[in-house]
């Protein structure tokens, strides 16, 4: 997209790259909003787009137009409503205590306008809500439809690479994917944002699926409370329970978040069924390597669930996907399937086909957290051990045949 800001002026000449400096670093704009400014990757660069997405009603106009609000404390910002009335906007900015005085709402949905706008207003943060209900006049199709989401995308890329400012745009993921989403304009944007949920817990979390300035491994957590979202600084608390290990089938496990630690809660239920084909759920992990675990399970650890309907989640919705979470989702279903408690404890390495445990990285840091949440049991990886030892590390006595009628619910 660089060049389409060059063109017209010819071709571009070599500088040297010393001379370019740190200057995102200098430059960048803190929201004010700690949690998005981690995801972000340390504020908003000038002349960057940063494309929000996630399921219709999850919050993301919530989202962004805080985010406006927060931004347009310092700078002049441009909320361009192209699904809601200026009204709308106005309704809910009441409600979020987001009507700040900077802050210029603008109904509409044709692009050229934005830009028209944007051009003569002195605006140093534009947000967008949203990519799929703009439209840009002389393109054929329909708003929502590929060919208009990625030309709106690619006109307003153009825009903040010439006004030099950010660009916020909102994009809706759905999952029988009936509009262009997201995906269409993930390679033109410079950072790729998902908003996701938590619906019984009314948790938020905002993770990066791309991100040039920054790096995709963080993870901001929210709230959504009646007064909008809500940062949540120290999650951890909140998704391990009270009474960790004291029912069969749960293990906490030490997340790494970007440079945060965030103790999450691994459950397992591994009950006896009849059906021919037993069930296999899993919310929260890679449903691929929780089947790979079963097989490591079985043939490595003598834990039989193969006439079993298996269920495994991540408490509070969050999604892992660090192998490192292998040892702890392992044990969960060990503890359950021999319906054996483990007391508050923690696990972390990863489980290879050969049923060996390798260490986790980070394991410093993973500890500390451990350490303040009390929990000093930890099963981890390590040379040479197998998933049998790990089992014993974490008082499971699986004997060949004997939990496989000892076990049943
Ligand atoms: P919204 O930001 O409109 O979602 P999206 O833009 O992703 O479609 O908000 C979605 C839901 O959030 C909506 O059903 C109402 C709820 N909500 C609150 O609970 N508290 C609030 O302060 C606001 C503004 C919305
Ligand atoms: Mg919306």
């Amino acid at each position: 997209m660089l060049e389409a800001s060059q063109g017209a002026s010819g071709p571009t000449a070599p500088v040297r790259l010393v001379d370019l400096g740190a200057t995102n670093s200098l430059t960048r704009s803190l929201t004010g909003i700690g949690e998005v400014d981690r995801v972000f990757g340390g504020g908003l660069v000038p002349g960057s787009v940063v494309l929000i997405g996630g399921e219709p009603g999850v919050g993301k106009s919530t989202l962004v137009l805080q985010v406006a609000a927060a931004m347009s404390r310092s700078h002049r910002v441009l909320y361009v409503t192209a699904e809601e009335s200026a009204a709308q906007v106005g309704d809910r900015a009441g409600r979020l205590g987001a009507a700040e005085p900077g802050l210029d709402v603008l109904a509409e949905v044709d692009v050229g306008s934005v830009e028209r706008v944007v051009d003569g207003g002195g605006y140093r943060l534009v947000v967008v809500d949203s990519v799929q209900t703009m439209r840009v006049g002389d393109v054929a199709g329909p708003p929502g439809g590929v060919t208009q989401v990625r030309e709106t995308a690619a006109r307003l890329t153009e825009l903040a690479r010439r006004r030099g400012i950010p660009v916020i745009l909102v994009g809706h993921v759905t999952k029988d994917g009936s509009l262009a989403g997201p995906k269409v304009v993930e390679h033109l944007v410079d950072a790729v944002l998902y908003l996701e949920g938590d619906p019984d817990r009314g948790l938020r979390y905002l993770r990066g699926l791309k991100n040039r300035y920054g790096s995709v491994a963080q993870v901001g957590v929210f709230e959504m409370t009646g007064a909008g979202l809500v940062e949540i600084p120290d999650p951890s608390g909140l998704f391990v329970g009270d009474a960790i290990g004291v029912m069969p089938g749960t293990v906490v496990f030490p997340a790494l978040c970007g440079r945060r630690t965030l103790l999450v809660e691994i459950q397992a239920l591994v009950a006896g069924t009849s059906a021919p084909q037993p069930r296999r759920s899993v919310t929260g992990l890679s449903p691929r390597r929780v089947h790979q675990l079963l097989a490591v399970l079985h043939r490595h650890g003598s834990v039989d669930c193969r006439s079993c309907d298996v269920f495994v989640s991540v408490v509070g919705g969050l999604v892992i996907d660090e192998p490192a979470a292998d040892l702890a989702a392992a044990l969960a279903i060990a503890s359950s399937r021999l319906g054996k408690p483990l007391g508050p404890m923690a696990a972390m390495g990863e489980v290879g086909l050969a049923g060996e445990v390798r260490p986790a990285g980070g394991a410093d840091a993973r500890r500390e957290e451990l350490a303040r949440f009390g929990i000093d049991r930890v099963v981890s990886g390590g040379r040479g051990r197998s998933i049998s030892e790990a089992l014993l590390a974490a008082g499971i006595r699986p004997e060949r045949g004997r939990h496989l009628r000892a076990a049943g619910p």
